[in-house]
This record gives structure tokens, sequence and C-alpha cells, in this order.
């Protein structure tokens, strides 16, 4: 996708970052990738929870950090890893996560750091920065942001 559209959105809520990733989720297209950073608690998992069920999916979204990726059905599939207890890239390529990237997909990725030279041009990396109790700052960017 474009960029365009997105720059840095403020939330006051859980329900308008939801808001904000069910609009993103419309703009996304196959093979797409979202890399996204922010501390524990910021609303990774929110996003994608929304993203989700935007896409029309009625699975149960979720990130135990035990299991580094689960697969959702949606309009497309969706790819939802949780990198926070990976401790190398290479366990990510050993494990041949890689593929996925290029599986007609869209591949979403909380806790990106440990592999992010591994990551696609066209990645679109969001970080969420908690602001306070209901805030939030969405920030798109083409780079990652440190
Ligand atoms: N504006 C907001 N956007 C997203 N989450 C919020 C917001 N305000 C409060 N929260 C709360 O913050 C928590 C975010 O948790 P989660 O999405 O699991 O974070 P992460 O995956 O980044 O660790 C949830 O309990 C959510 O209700
Ligand atoms: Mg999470």
């Amino acid at each position: 996708m474009k960029l365009n559209n997105f720059d840095s959105i403020l939330c006051s809520s859980p329900e308008e970052t939801a808001a904000a990733a069910a609009l993103f989720a419309t703009h996304l297209r196959s093979n797409d990738l979202i890399a996204l950073t922010g501390d524990l608690g910021a609303g990774k998992t929110t996003f994608v929870k929304a993203l989700a069920k935007a896409l029309g999916s009625l699975d149960l979204v979720q990130s135990p950090t035990y299991v580094y990726l689960q697969m959702y059905e949606a309009s497309l599939p969706l790819f939802h890893f949780d990198l926070y207890r990976m401790n190398t890239a290479d366990d990510f390529l050993a494990m041949g996560f890689e593929e996925y990237f290029s599986a007609g997909g869209i591949t979403l990725i909380e806790w990106p750091q440990i592999i992010s030279h591994l990551l696609p041009a066209h990645t679109i990396h969001l970080n969420i920065q908690t602001l306070s109790e209901q805030e939030r700052s969405l920030n798109f960017t083409k780079r990652a942001s440190s």
C-alpha cells in the first residue's frame, strides 16, 4: 500500500485504535507486511485484532508469548508473528518463516527488531507510542524508527 493517507494518528481509546486499524486494513494488499513496535501494552495486538476483524476473520486473535506464529483466515490469510521471545534471526530463518512474506497473505510482526535486516523494503513500520493510560500515537513510516 501507499502511505499517503497515513502518517501519525492520535487515538484516545482502544476503540479509536481499533477504528484506525480497520481503516488501515482497507488499504492492504497481498504480500503487504507490517512491523509493529511499541512497549508492552502499547496496543500492537489490539491493532492486529481489529485489523483481522475488519478483513473478515472470525478467528481468535491474541499473542501468547510462547507462540511465534499464528495464522488467521480472512479475506487474505493473515500471518501474525510475535517475536518477543525469539533469540536470533537465525531461528526465524531456520523455521522457514521468511516464506510467509511472499505467500500471498498479510504479515503482521510484533517485536520485529531481531529480524529487522530480513524485512523487505516495502515493509510498513507502525510504531505505537503510549502517551497516557488511554492515549496512543500511531506512527506509520516506510522505514523503521528506533
Ligand atoms: N488508545 C489505546 N489503543 C490501544 N490500546 C489501548 C488504548 N488505551 C488503552 N489500551 C489498552 O492497552 C492494552 C494494549 O494491549 P495489547 O494490545 O496487548 O498491547 P501489546 O500487544 O502492544 O503488548 C489493552 O489492555 C488496551 O485495552
Ligand atoms: Mg502483543
